[in-house]
């Protein structure tokens, strides 16, 4: 969406086409856009592959934002080898495919901006997100060599890292995390608040806001970086 207020065409990639539909309807046009969107499971990689090459074939793609859900939650020690298969395959050979797809037409114009929203795991790990913690320490150095070799052609790979963001995502760990522990939801999110310097959950559009930023000309020389946007709840630099 911010993205669209910015005057960018979109391309939206999900599993749930009438959720892709409103969303869709949701984005700006003042800038007399053509907004589009296609269907993939990311836990299917061979759906993802056809999909991208799809996607390169009938648009320019500027700007690619790798941003589908997270692994499941759970300690590392009880963790089943095919839950970090899985995750590799929906994060890391996914963003990869896509990545393939889209740096010929960024090479030829010039002007990439791929963005990898990730975790602040990859700075510090996250209690309780062992396949987590581990896939995504993982995708930022493939996002990190990737700028390395990127960066000559006026691509740039960057990641933003969020805190605990309030979309629906945050709320069903939430009503877990309140059904386990036997608090309501609302203490649930309220301890994830107080984690935060900042004392508070951060929006969507805050993290969206970064990736805006991050899609711009103005972000040319700011590559292979991770920009946490997390109310400075990463107790690290
Ligand atoms: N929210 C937070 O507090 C937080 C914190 C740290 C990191 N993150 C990370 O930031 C990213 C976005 O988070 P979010 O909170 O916006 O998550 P979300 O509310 O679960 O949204 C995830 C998006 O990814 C799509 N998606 C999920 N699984 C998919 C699949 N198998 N195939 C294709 N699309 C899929 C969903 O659409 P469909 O359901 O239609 O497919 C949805 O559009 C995730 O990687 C998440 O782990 C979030």
């Amino acid at each position: 969406m911010e993205l669209a207020k910015l005057g960018a065409d979109i391309v939206l990639l999900a599993r749930n086409e009438k959720a892709l539909q409103e969303v869709q309807s949701e984005l700006s046009e003042s800038s007399n856009q053509n907004h589009s969107y296609y269907v993939a499971d990311f836990s299917k990689t061979s759906e993802v592959l056809a999909i991208s090459k799809k996607i390169s074939s009938q648009h320019h793609i500027d700007i690619l934002v790798n941003n589908t859900g997270g692994p499941a939650g759970g300690p590392i020690i009880d963790a089943e080898a095919e839950a970090f298969r899985i995750a590799f395959n929906q994060h890391l050979i996914n963003n990869q495919q896509l990545v393939q797809a889209v740096v010929p037409g960024m090479k030829e114009k010039g002007y990439g901006r791929i963005i990898n929203v990730i975790s602040t795991s990859v700075k510090v790990p996250l209690n309780g997100l062992g396949v987590s913690n581990t896939i995504r320490g993982a995708v930022a150095n493939w996002s990190k060599t990737m700028a390395n070799e990127l960066g000559q052609y006026g691509i740039t790979v960057n990641n933003v890292l969020p805190g605990a963001t309030m979309t629906s995502r945050l709320d069903s760990i939430a009503t877990n995390k309140a059904e386990k522990t036997g608090s309501s939801k609302d203490e649930v999110l309220a301890q994830m608040a107080n984690a935060a310097p900042a004392k508070r959950v951060g929006l969507p559009e805050e993290v969206a806001n970064a990736v805006a930023f991050l899609s711009t000309p103005a972000a040319a020389y700011i590559n292979g970086v991770n920009l946490p946007v997390d109310g400075g709840r990463t107790p690290s630099l």
